[in-house]
């Protein structure tokens, strides 16, 4: 069945402004014809959204979301507090964090709110160092370079970009970033919705005060209470016609999309932070060609996780293939490309994700 054709004008508080922006419309066309079957939406599958103008912000307020302390929020503003370009819910800014890195974190106010952008970011002591950077080298004052928004978790609104009569979310800890503003956006709408919001305990998990508003529309699971969920938990009541939005931990995406595979009239569509699971992976060589340095990738682990041991100053962000910041070149040896945004102008000239990307076999020389 076909989607309703998407409106010129969407409701006037719908995203803050009257004016449908006419890229916006493409993206929900997009999105409506991807919802025809069920299927995981992953931001490789909107890469065309890519948005990467650079806007030069300031942290103006951080403030700790959840119990634990382990979660702050940043809200971003420009220094002369101009408004900013527009953004839906389940988009995601790229930050240029002082050290270097580039890391991606969803949007977590409200669109409406067009002077400032909010994020949320959980401390990973054992991560990347992105996170920790975040909590612990970005107070309120910090100029930080940001690109995008860039939306890759689109929410095609029911009767407007897509079939579905109702609307569950699914959110996992931090996984209710890009939830949250959808939520806000349904709860506007009037739309039929609900929600599972799961976590380690209450302590964990962050915005329990603005969930609350939600009333009973959002059932709170957490692990201590209630034990760990299985998918039924996480999906209940979801029969026909319904469209899921999950956004959290593999496992938990792994477990609904199993289940919502068997399930007939049931759209998903998630989101994750975390590299993807490496599939019918084989172990392979690496050598870094300016040091002649050889090392194996496992057949469980990315060729990016190997190189990061060497090299931990190696840029990266996505780890999923489709933001091209871990870009190298291929000097020797014949990758094979599991990402699908390189041309194959890029393949030929050797370029290779090695996020995603392994080999076809045998040794790749690397220039990095
Ligand atoms: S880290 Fe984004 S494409 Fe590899």
């Amino acid at each position: 069945m076909s989607p309703r054709p998407i409106p010129e004008q969407l409701p006037a508080d719908l995203f803050g402004r009257r004016d449908c922006d006419r890229a916006v419309q493409v993206l929900d066309a997009v999105a409506s014809a991807r919802l025809k079957w069920t299927t995981i939406v992953n931001r490789r599958d909107v890469r065309s959204q890519v948005d990467d103008r650079r806007l030069a912000l300031v942290v103006t307020e951080r403030r700790i979301e959840a119990h634990d302390q382990d979660v702050v929020s940043l809200r971003l503003e420009a220094p002369n507090r101009r408004e900013l370009p527009a953004w839906r819910p389940g988009a995601h800014l790229d930050l240029e964090l002082p050290s270097g890195r580039l890391r991606q974190y969803s949007l977590c106010g409200d669109p409406a709110d067009t002077r400032a952008y909010r994020i949320a970011v959980r401390r990973i002591p054992d991560g990347g160092g992105g996170s920790v950077e975040v909590h612990d080298a970005l107070p309120v004052g910090t100029p930080i370079l940001v690109r995008g928004p860039r939306n890759a978790f689109p929410f095609a609104v029911p009767g407007y970009g897509s079939s579905a009569a109702r609307v569950h979310f699914v959110a996992g800890g931090i996984g209710i970033t890009p939830i949250l503003p959808m939520a806000r956006l349904a709860q506007r709408l009037g739309l039929d919705w609900s929600m599972v919001y799961t976590g380690r305990s209450r302590d964990t998990i962050p915005f329990l005060d603005e969930i609350a508003g939600f009333g009973d529309r959002v059932i709170v699971r957490t692990d201590d209470e209630h034990g760990l969920p299985d998918a039924a938990a996480l999906l209940p009541e979801v029969g026909t016609d319904t469209a899921v939005y999950c956004c959290g931990p593999v496992p938990m995406i792994t477990a609904i999309a199993d289940t919502v595979r068997e399930m007939r009239g049931v759209e998903l569509h998630s989101e994750r932070f975390s590299p993807p699971p490496i599939v019918d992976g084989k172990p392979f060589e690496i050598e870094i060609a300016d040091t002649g340095e050889v090392f194996e990738v496992p057949a469980d682990k990315s060729a990016l996780d190997a190189i990061l041991q060497r090299r931990p100053d190696r840029p990266y962000s996505c780890r999923q293939g489709f933001c091209r910041t871990c870009k190298v070149r291929v000097l020797a040896g014949e990758p094979e490309h599991r990402e699908t945004v390189l041309t194959a102008d890029e393949h030929a000239a050797g370029e290779m994700l090695v996020c995603v990307s392994r080999s076809e076999g045998g040794r790749l020389v690397l220039d990095l």
